[in-house]
């Protein structure tokens, strides 16, 4: 495969180790990391141009993670598009890739030892894809031990995911400083995700009830309504979509629990639902 400029791919985790090695030589210098899936898009981007911008080194790993994926079809059909991706990333900065094999991230004498994650993963995405974070908290656990990152970046579109692995870190003191980053949009309003792909034109466009709701549960607060008023509303006017919703959740920011009759100082509004054969996730926090 081609390797662009400016791109150093580290495909195997003892030529990571290496490298790490000679970077720690020097106690001062900073480790960015930016675990991804692949299938990189301009809200991904952000992330490494961030990370950039704060260490001395970057390392993105692109490993499409088998443990996290509770539907088969979900996981043969994601997009794997790792030339692009490399491409991309060339143009952004300097960067390694890791692109570990399952062998490198599952090794025989895992490090990791399964952790409850104190009803964080109770609701949501936890309640409709069994297994997930698990998977998810798996996979960033035994990465943080592979790349000994300072900090480590995700975007805030993973809302829940975001909490969980803000949990684990600190569960498992790891001395990474959580780097949390804006949803990056399309012009339309429209999230962007390594799943729109694929989407049809027309999917895209019935997709935008879900920023649409989101903005329409923001208005209804401050128009006085109560949560579970705001809420029936809210649910009401995306069933007029052809979307078919799997929740709309107002919860609270910090500890994740669903809202009833009072409004937290900061509220989170969590949408997903299918659109076609596309699993789709939003969120706004207000
Ligand atoms: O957000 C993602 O892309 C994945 O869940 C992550 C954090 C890379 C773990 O596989």
């Amino acid at each position: 495969m081609e390797n662009p400029d400016k791109i150093n791919v580290i495909s195997s985790a003892s030529d990571l180790k290496q490298q790490i090695a000679i970077w720690k030589t020097n106690p001062s210098c900073t480790v960015g990391f930016v675990p991804t899936m692949g299938a990189l898009h301009e809200g991904h981007l952000k992330l490494v141009e961030k990370a950039i911008q704060e260490n001395d080194f970057v390392v993105v790993s692109i490993f499409v993670n088998p443990t996290q994926f509770n539907n088969p079809a979900d996981l043969s059909l994601y997009p794997r598009t790792l030339e692009n991706d490399l491409l991309l990333l060339s143009k952004i900065g300097s960067c390694f890739v890791f692109t570990p094999s399952i062998i490198d991230v599952y090794p025989e004498n895992d490090p990791y030892k399964p952790i409850h994650l104190q009803g964080l993963d109770a609701t949501m995405e936890g309640e409709f894809r069994p297994g997930h974070f698990q998977g998810v908290v798996h996979v960033v656990h035994n990465l943080f031990n592979l790349v000994l990152p300072n900090k480590a970046y995700f975007g805030k579109k993973d809302f829940q995911q975001l909490a969980i692995i803000r949990f684990m870190n600190s569960y498992f003191h790891f001395p990474i400083e959580i780097v949390a980053c804006e949803t990056i949009r399309e012009s339309n309003g429209l999230a962007m995700s390594s799943r729109n792909v694929r989407l049809s034109d027309e999917e895209k466009n019935d997709a935008l009830v879900i920023i649409d709701s989101l903005y329409l549960m923001k208005e209804l607060k401050e128009n006085g309504l109560s949560p579970t008023e705001a809420e029936r509303k809210c649910i009401w006017f995306f069933n007029q979509s052809n979307l078919k919703l799997e929740y709309l959740t107002l919860v609270d920011s910090e500890t994740l629990k669903p809202l009833l009759t009072e409004w937290s100082t900061k509220t989170t509004c969590c949408i997903a639902a299918q659109c076609g054969a596309v699993r789709l996730i939003d969120n706004l926090e207000f």
